[in-house]
Formats: C-alpha cells, sequence, structure tokens
C-alpha cells in the first residue's frame, strides 16, 4: 500500500482539519505513506480532485474551523441526482476512478450518511476506514463526536449572554440550538447555563406545563426565565416544526413555544435561533483531542488494512467498531436517564409536568 485518500462528507464540524491533521502526520511518520485530499466528500472520486497531503500543507489547521477539504451533504454516488428530480447509481465510476487514482485506501470522515456510503463502497471492495463526527452526538456506537463539545460551549455561551438581558427586562429567552433529533445540545447546555426549562426530542412538552413553571418561578420572586429548546423539539401530540419539510430540515420550533404559551403569561417573550453559529469556528481543546485521536487511530486502521471498521471513543479508550454495526443505531436522551434526573433534581423543567 502506498497511496491514501482522506474525504469529508455531510455537514461540516469544529474538529475536521484536526482529524484530517493526525491522519496525516501518522500516516507520514509513522508508516511512510503517500496522502491525498479528496476534495468535496464523494463527489471528488467523481470529478478526480484529489489534492497532495504533506507534512506542510496541514501546518496551522489544528484550530481552525470548517474542514480544509470541503465537503457536501450532497454527491451519493449511489443515489446520483440528475436533473428531473430522478437519481442515478453512478458508484461503477468512483470504484473505476479510485483505481485510476492509484488510491490503496481511504479514510472517510463523515456522518451517517457518509458512513453508509463508505459500507456500501467497502462491499464493493474499496478499502475504507470511518470516523463518525457530528456535533449532535447521536452515534450509539461511540460515547461522544467530537464537535459536540464545542457546540455545546457555544450554545452555553449563548445562554449565559441571554440569562443577562432577561434579567435587565423581566423577559421569558427562548433559545433554539440545534442537535436534530436528539436532544444531547439543549440538554448539556440548558444544565451548563442554568436554564429554567430545557424542552427535548425526546420528551414531549406541554404548553400548560412551561406556563406553569414560569407561574412558579414568578411567585418564587423570579421576574424572568430562559427556555432551552431542542430544534427537534414537539408539544405533546404535535409535530416536529421544519424550515423545509421536503427536505426534513429542522428549524422554528422556538416560535411555536412562544406562540404555545404567550397569551397565558404577562412577560415578554423573545426569540434566538442559534443556527451555525454552533458549527463554525475554533474546536475547543477537548474535540481537538479527541479529533486527534481518532485521526491516529483511523490512519493505523488503514496503514495495517483493517478496513471496514470505524473509529469510537469508549471511557477512555479509542476503540475501532465495523463501520456496518454502527451505521443506524443513533443514540437518544434517556427520559429516564442520570442526566435528566439531575436536572429534575436541581429545578429544571422539561415541560411535561414531572
Ligand atoms: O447534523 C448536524 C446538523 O448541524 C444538525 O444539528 C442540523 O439539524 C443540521 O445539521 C443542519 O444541516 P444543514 O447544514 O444542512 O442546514
Amino acid at each position: 500500500m502506498k497511496r491514501i485518500g482522506i474525504l469529508t462528507g455531510g455537514g461540516d464540524c469544529p474538529g475536521l482539519n484536526a482529524v484530517i491533521r493526525a491522519a496525516v502526520r501518522t500516516l507520514i511518520r509513522d508508516y511512510d505513506l503517500q496522502v491525498v485530499g479528496i476534495q468535496l466528500g464523494f463527489e471528488g472520486l467523481l470529478t478526480k480532485a484529489i489534492i497532495p497531503l504533506t507534512l506542510e500543507s496541514i501546518r496551522g489547521i489544528l484550530p481552525k474551523g470548517g474542514t480544509l477539504l470541503r465537503t457536501t451533504n450532497r454527491g451519493n454516488p449511489f443515489e446520483y441526482p440528475v436533473p428531473g428530480g430522478v437519481s442515478e447509481d453512478r458508484s461503477g465510476e468512483v470504484v473505476r476512478n479510485i483505481r485510476e487514482l492509484g488510491i490503496d485506501g481511504i479514510i472517510a470522515i463523515g456522518g451517517d450518511g457518509t458512513l453508509k456510503i463508505a459500507q456500501r463502497l467497502c462491499d464493493l471492495g474499496i478499502p475504507m476506514v470511518a470516523v463518525p463526527k457530528t456535533i449532535d452526538n447521536d452515534l450509539a456506537a461511540t460515547d461522544y463526536t467530537f464537535g459536540f463539545q464545542t457546540a455545546v460551549a457555544i450554545a452555553t455561551d449563548a445562554v449565559d449572554r441571554l440569562h443577562t438581558t432577561a434579567e435587565s427586562h423581566d423577559r421569558v429567552m427562548i433559545l433554539e440550538v440545534m442537535g436534530r433529533n436528539a436532544g444531547w445540545i439543549a440538554l448539556y447546555a440548558g444544565m451548563a447555563g442554568g436554564a429554567d426549562i430545557i424542552l427535548l426530542p425526546e420528551i414531549a412538552y406541554r404548553p400548560e406545563e412551561i406556563v406553569n413553571t414560569i407561574r412558579e418561578r414568578q411567585q418564587e420572586g423570579s421576574k424572568f426565565d430562559i427556555i432551552v429548546v431542542a430544534e427537534g423539539a414537539k408539544r405533546q401530540g404535535g409535530e416536529e416544526a421544519y424550515v423545509d419539510k421536503a427536505t426534513r430540515r429542522l428549524g422554528g420550533i422556538a416560535y411555536q413555544v412562544a406562540a404555545d404559551i404567550q397569551q397565558h403569561i404577562d412577560l415578554e417573550i423573545r426569540v434566538t435561533v442559534l443556527g451555525h453559529v454552533q458549527r463554525g469556528g475554533s474546536p475547543i481543546a477537548f474535540d481537538r483531542i479527541l479529533a486527534s485521536r481518532f485521526g491516529k487511530a483511523a490512519a493505523d486502521l488503514v496503514a495495517t488494512g483493517k478496513f471496514g471498521q470505524m473509529v469510537a471513543v469508549r471511557g477512555e479508550e479509542i476503540v475501532s467498531v465495523a463501520i456496518e454495526d454502527a451505521v443506524s443505531r443513533p443514540k437518544y436522551v434517556d427520559p429516564e436517564g442520570q442526566v435528566v434526573k439531575a436536572a429534575q433534581s436541581l429545578g429544571i423543567s422539561f415541560g411535561d409536568g414531572r
């Protein structure tokens, strides 16, 4: 084996560059291999867009957000979109191009979609190793994904900032955070920021319970409230809020919560939708270290021919699991779990009346 390719697929996430850097360093320094970057995810394997990755070209990227290799949510070679709304299978072209480019192994860094494509390419005989990434932290195969703690830190900072303005104006501040259908970012940032109410996809809320909590706090002398709501949260018997239902892009539930409770309370409400700020910028130290350890471990796997594996963290250990066992196994907040129970003991309401 001589030449290893690295690609990033799906949405970006703080720490991607740290993975690339660690993988390149390990492959060159420990195994004396040549490394190339495949641009724009799997799309780059259709267009043959590759760049050399050397110790010089990765210099200075450790603290940088985004991905040096660029990325896209589109371009699944098995269902490649063509004009007119249909799709075609271009995986044969990908396999051919990988051979023509002389690539002997690929490290694919991405979320659920990327892992599924990696698995299917493995089935076609392409030597793949995967690194999981998502700010949502919703993969059961790993305790943590890199990027999650950075997103939590950014969301916590937003809660802190909303606290001071809420206090000054006697207002209810509702902060909507990302996470898709998992409530990890909302739960962690809500707890770290001392929110009064946290609304999660895993615990459907009742507007009357939110109103009760606000009234109880008023009786205790509090004149403001902080609500953190996960983008995938929903009212009991209701549905998720979508910015775009066709593509299932979540967003806007905070406005629905505001509308649900405004007429029952005498405090003003303001809504903040944090959005992609949570994915941008520099990774915090925890994510830089996790991403670097993942990059090193992925390089070891690909260099020693252990294909079809994904790196993961369990406790203090970096381990590897079969990609096919990791895909489509989501991890959600346990409504009866320790973290939720701790939050409840702190007086945080989940809007369900428990
Ligand atoms: O999966 C990561 C994530 O940031 C989710 O939290 C969010 O719902 C989604 O991606 C946003 O996707 P896009 O960048 O396509 O708007």
